[in-house]
C-alpha cells in the first residue's frame, strides 16, 4: 500500500512553495501558527500509509503543520515520516503538529500517557497543540454507523471535564506539549472553561466551511483569544455515507463558489481554502492527492479574493452542519442538536 502512495506521490511533477511565505497565526503565547495545515484522517477508505506519503509530499512542497489524532489510527506511520524529516532538511521547531485525546481517554489518569503514546508513535519529544477532541467522554468503536449507542454514554459534565483539563494544564507544565486547545465546544462549555482554566485553550477545532460559517462561535473564540481551527474546510466531500443525511448541502457545487473558481481558474475547492485563510481561520484540508496537496498550499499564497467575493461568500452559510456527532447521544429520544447547546445553556443531563 506505502508503494502505492509513493508511487502516486513521485509521479507528480515537483513545485515547491517557501513555508516563510505562508500567513501565520499568532497565539496567545506568541508561538507562530502556519495558517493552512494538512488534515490526516483518512476515515474508511485510506490507508494510514497512503496517509503518511501524503505527508511526506505535503512537507516537501511547503507545508508545516499536520493535525494528527490518535483515533486516525496512522499516527505510527505518520512518526516514520516525521523522523525521516527530522533526520534531514526540516528542524522540529520549524513544525506544527498537532494531535489529540480521544473520548475514552478523559479518564484522569489516562491523559498523560494517552499524550505520551500519541509522542511515541509520532516519535516527537513535545506536540506544538494538543487537544481535547470531543468534550463528550464517550467512547464508540471506529466506523461504527450513526445510530450506534454506547451503554456508557454520558453528557457533558463541567466538572468531569476540568479534571481531564487539569491533566491537560499538566501535560504544557510536564513540557509534553507547547499549547493545549479544544475541539468541537460550543459557546456555554467554553465560557465554563475559560472561567475554571488555568491554561486556556489557545484554539477551538471546529466545523468551518462556507456553507457552515458558525459565526457566533467563530467570533465568540477570537474575541476571547482563542485561535479558530476549521475543519473540513472543502466540506468533506469524501464523507462516508454514514455521515450523510438529505438535508446537507454542498459547497463545491454552490453557484457562488463555482463562479469564483472560473474566475480564477481553480477547483472550487482551492475557493473555499482562500476565503477560510482570508477570514481568519486555520483550514486543515484533507488530500492524498498531489495536485490537490499543493493547490490547497497555493490558495494561501496566491490572489486573495476580492472584498466583494468575501461578502458573497459571508451570505451563502446554510447552517449545514456535516459533522452531527449522534454517536455522542447519551440518552433515549435526543436530537443530534441537543449536543451543540443550541438555544445557548449546555444540555442538560
Ligand atoms: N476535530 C475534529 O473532530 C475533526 C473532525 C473532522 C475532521 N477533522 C480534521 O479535518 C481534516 C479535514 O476534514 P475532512 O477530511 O473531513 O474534509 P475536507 O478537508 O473538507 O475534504 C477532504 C476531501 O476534499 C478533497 N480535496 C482536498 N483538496 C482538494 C482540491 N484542491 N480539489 C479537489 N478536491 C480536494 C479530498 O480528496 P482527494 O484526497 O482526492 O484530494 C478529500 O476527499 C481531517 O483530515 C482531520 O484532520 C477534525
Amino acid at each position: 500500500m506505502r508503494e502505492r502512495a509513493e508511487e502516486h506521490v513521485s509521479t507528480f511533477h515537483q513545485q515547491t512553495i517557501d513555508p516563510s511565505l505562508v500567513p501565520k497565526r499568532i497565539l496567545y503565547s506568541g508561538a507562530e501558527m502556519p495558517a493552512i495545515g494538512l488534515g490526516t484522517f483518512g476515515s474508511d477508505h485510506v490507508s494510514a500509509e497512503e496517509v503518511a506519503a501524503a505527508v511526506e509530499y505535503a512537507a516537501r512542497i511547503g507545508y508545516r503543520h499536520f493535525d494528527c489524532a490518535a483515533v486516525y489510527a496512522n499516527e505510527p506511520q505518520i512518526g516514520m515520516t516525521l523522523s525521516r524529516m527530522l533526520e534531514s532538511e526540516i528542524h522540529r521547531d520549524q513544525l506544527w503538529i498537532t494531535s489529540k485525546l480521544w473520548n475514552d481517554k478523559h479518564v484522569e489518569e489516562q491523559v498523560i500517557p494517552a499524550c505520551r503514546q500519541s509522542l511515541a508513535d509520532l516519535q516527537l519529544d513535545y506536540l506544538d497543540m494538543y487537544l481535547v477532541h470531543w468534550p463528550f467522554p464517550n467512547y464508540h468503536p471506529p466506523h461504527c454507523e450513526v445510530t450506534s449507542r454506547s451503554p456508557h454514554a454520558k453528557p457533558y459534565i463541567h466538572e468531569d471535564f476540568m479534571k481531564t483539563w487539569r491533566q491537560m494544564e499538566k501535560l504544557v507544565d510536564l513540557g509534553l506539549t507547547r499549547h493545549i486547545g479544544t475541539s468541537n465546544m460550543t459557546i456555554p462549555k467554553l465560557k465554563r472553561l475559560l472561567r475554571d482554566a488555568r491554561i486556556p485553550p489557545a484554539v477551538n477545532e471546529m466545523e468551518l466551511h462556507p456553507h457552515f460559517q458558525q459565526p457566533e462561535l467563530f467570533e465568540f473564540v477570537r474575541a476571547n483569544g482563542i485561535e479558530p481551527i476549521g475543519y473540513s474546510p472543502i466540506g468533506s466531500p469524501a464523507r462516508p455515507e454514514r455521515d450523510r443525511t438529505t438535508e446537507d448541502t454542498t459547497d463545491l457545487e454552490d453557484p457562488v463558489i463555482i463562479r469564483i473558481a472560473q474566475r480564477l481558474g481553480v477547483h472550487p475547492a482551492v475557493v473555499c481554502i482562500k476565503w477560510a485563510v482570508q477570514r481568519g481561520q486555520t483550514p486543515i484540508p484533507f488530500s492524498i492527492k498531489p495536485t490537490n496537496i499543493l493547490a490547497n498550499l497555493q490558495a494561501v499564497v496566491s490572489e486573495p479574493l476580492t472584498d466583494d467575493e468575501m461578502r458573497e461568500i459571508a451570505r451563502i452559510d446554510r447552517n449545514c452542519r456535516l459533522i452531527k456527532g449522534q454517536v455522542f447521544l447519551w440518552k433515549e429520544g435526543q436530537s443530534w442538536e441537543d449536543l451543540w447547546d443550541l438555544n445557548g445553556e449546555i444540555t442538560p443531563a
